[in-house]
């Protein structure tokens, strides 16, 4: 198959509402990542993006709609803090779990009665969704196990030949995936961190953060979310995450225990001797840069990644949480 790239642009987004209408699958631009979307009422449309990514069937994934009404076509029941976290934050870097109703099939929802739901704050990708009048089930647009994309010339890497079209929206402005919450009792529950912070909740409802997001998965701990069991976000390269706040201090491990085939992810590199992608000083810029510095790394032909650890606050929790699993949990503390 031949996968052609279209800028964003009203022509682009005909060819592809007519291509999803056929039950075939597009990449499209969001502002977190770029994502793998097709027809999420569709079970055979579903089928195809899982195929193309290699993913383990029973990761759900995420329903991307234009309107807030669109809820109640698809969820059996709203909870009305969801409709204020909607009006605060799409669009927007958040996914609600909510019951699913029986029209949306098990294949979109790996088997789980429920679903998430977002609404992308992407202009174009909103009037695409508009036009389709269906839902677009869409997972970050990267080979399973791979950074999410965060440029359509990365798209074209892992999905050239797999699927027929990728829009072309340039950089993704956040870097990494939406913030994925469930309601509970007293609030809500973060199960991924984005860009809707922990603190920004907390300030609507009681906002706790399951303990995964951080320790990972215990063999014998239940998954509330599937996508927290798989491998995920790492390059080819071997990657540790080092925590230490002392930018010398960090520095001169690095010099120390680099080689030719090492690179640095560092907050300040004035005095690193060894190979560094930009990163920053700031868990916004960390958030923009991290996966496409992993990619970049991996294309330089890195073995190992040494990266100065975020801090755990606002957004630098879910670099932190991406970070910490593209090292297979390998923290070295200095
Ligand atoms: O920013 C994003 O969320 C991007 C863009 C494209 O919207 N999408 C994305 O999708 O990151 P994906 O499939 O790569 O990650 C969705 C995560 C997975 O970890 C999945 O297990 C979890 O959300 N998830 C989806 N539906 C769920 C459900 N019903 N219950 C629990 N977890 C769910
Ligand atoms: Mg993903």
């Amino acid at each position: 198959m031949n996968t052609e790239i279209l800028k964003i642009e009203p022509k682009s987004i005909d060819i592809a509402a007519e291509l999803l209408r056929k039950d075939e699958i597009v990449a499209i631009p969001t502002e977190t990542v770029y994502g793998l979307a097709g027809n999420g009422l569709s079970p055979n449309a579903v089928k195809k993006i899982f195929e193309a990514k290699g993913r383990p069937n029973d990761n759900p994934l995420i329903l991307h709609i234009s309107s807030v009404d669109w809820l109640y076509r698809y969820a059996e029941e709203v909870p009305r803090l969801a409709l204020k976290l909607a009006e605060r934050f799409w669009p927007g870097p958040l996914t609600m779990i909510m019951p699913k109703k029986s029209i949306v099939p098990k294949e979109t929802s790996g088997g789980l009665d429920t679903v998430a739901f977002r609404m992308p704050n992407s202009p174009w990708t909103l009037k695409l969704i508009e036009a389709c009048d269906f839902p677009l089930a869409a997972p970050s647009a990267n080979l399973s196990g791979l950074p999410s994309p965060t440029r359509a010339g990365y798209v074209y890497n892992d999905m050239k030949g797999k699927i027929p079209l990728i829009i072309d929206g340039g950089q993704c402005s956040y870097g990494l995936e939406s913030t994925v919450i469930t309601f509970i009792e007293k609030g809500v529950k973060i199960l991924r961190p984005g860009g809707v912070t922990a603190e920004m909740l907390s300030e609507f409802c009681e906002t706790e953060i399951d303990k995964a997001v951080i320790e990972g998965l215990k063999d014998t701990d239940k998954a509330l979310s599937p996508g927290m069991k798989y491998k995920h976000y790492s390059p080819k390269a071997e990657v540790f995450m080092v925590e230490c706040d002392d930018d010398e201090v960090f520095a001169a491990f690095v010099n120390e225990n680099s080689d030719e085939n090492t690179i640095v992810l560092a907050k300040n590199s004035d005095n690193i001797k060894a190979k560094t992608l930009p990163y920053g000083r700031s868990a916004k810029q960390e958030a923009e840069t991290l996966f496409a510095s992993l990619r970049k790394a991996d294309e330089t032909g890195a073995k190992k990644i040494y990266v100065q650890a975020p801090s755990k606050e606002g957004i630098g929790l879910a670099v932190y949480n991406r970070l910490i699993r593209a090292a297979a949990f390998k923290v070295i503390k200095l």
